[in-house]
């Protein structure tokens, strides 16, 4: 089972947004995946509810999410996913602890990175892989990235923190997919939101298999 935590102390910095839009990625028939939505404000909860998708299940506002997640593998559940609040409550370092992977959007801003720190903090406590995500990117340019990018990559790899090659850039159609309960690629597949998401997600499946095989060789079923 995959269990992918999105944390940020930052607010704003993408959680929400990354989760649905990889949710919908993730989510097809042999694919059944649940979304835990364990932020009050209940943003993908909403937009689940517009959407109304079999294979995608929902559940918010989790107590207990090591159970929540037990229950998941038992209903079938091969794929989780779980947006937290902009904080580092016990919600957070709950859901951190259940993670195969933690992934953290960050906006690229110094106030953003110095937020980031606090998460990371966390995920290493628990010894959980995680990466940083670049969201709401100014366009790159050619392949060039814009400079306040490169700044950000480069502050992230002096703080040590992994952080995706790519970008999400700042684009209307990650915000208007939503609205209508849809994923980037259904809301127009041809779009270069979908295009980023789809690179994310080929990512994310590489990170994910070095993690299974690294937990394997090492003879342990923690992501089992
Ligand atoms: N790549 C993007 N392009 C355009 N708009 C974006 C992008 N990423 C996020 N946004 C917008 O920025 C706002 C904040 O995003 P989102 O709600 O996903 O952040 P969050 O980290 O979940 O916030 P919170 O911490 O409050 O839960 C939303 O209005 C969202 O539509
Ligand atoms: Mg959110």
């Amino acid at each position: 089972m995959n269990v992918l935590v999105f944390a940020s102390r930052k607010g704003g910095s993408g959680k929400s947004t990354l989760a649905a839009h990889l949710a919908s990625y993730i989510a097809n028939p042999s694919r059944p995946t649940l979304l835990i939505d364990n932020d009050p404000q209940g943003s993908l909860s909403l937009w689940h509810k517009i959407r109304n998708q079999e294979y995608l299940g929902l559940k918010h506002n989790v107590r207990n999410i090591e159970d929540a997640i037990k229950q998941a593998k038992r209903d079938g559940y091969e794929w989780v996913l779980v947006d937290t609040p902009p904080n580092k409550s016990a919600i957070v370092a709950e859901a951190i602890k259940q993670a195969t992977l933690v992934i953290v959007p960050t906006r690229a801003s110094l106030f953003d990175i110095a937020a980031l720190q606090d998460t990371v903090a966390i995920a290493r406590e628990h010894r959980k892989p995680y990466a940083a995500v670049i969201n709401a990117a100014p366009a790159k340019h050619g392949d060039t990235e814009a400079h306040v990018v490169a700044d950000a990559r480069g502050a992230l790899n002096a703080l040590q923190v992994p952080v995706w090659a790519g970008q999400i850039t700042h684009r209307p159609e990650l915000t208007l997919s939503l609205a209508t309960g849809e994923g980037a690629r259904e809301y127009d597949a041809n779009s270069q939101g979908a295009d980023e998401i789809g690179r994310l997600w080929t990512a994310l499946e590489r990170s994910l298999n070095a993690i299974h095989n690294t937990y394997k060789k090492a003879g342990s079923s923690r992501a089992a």
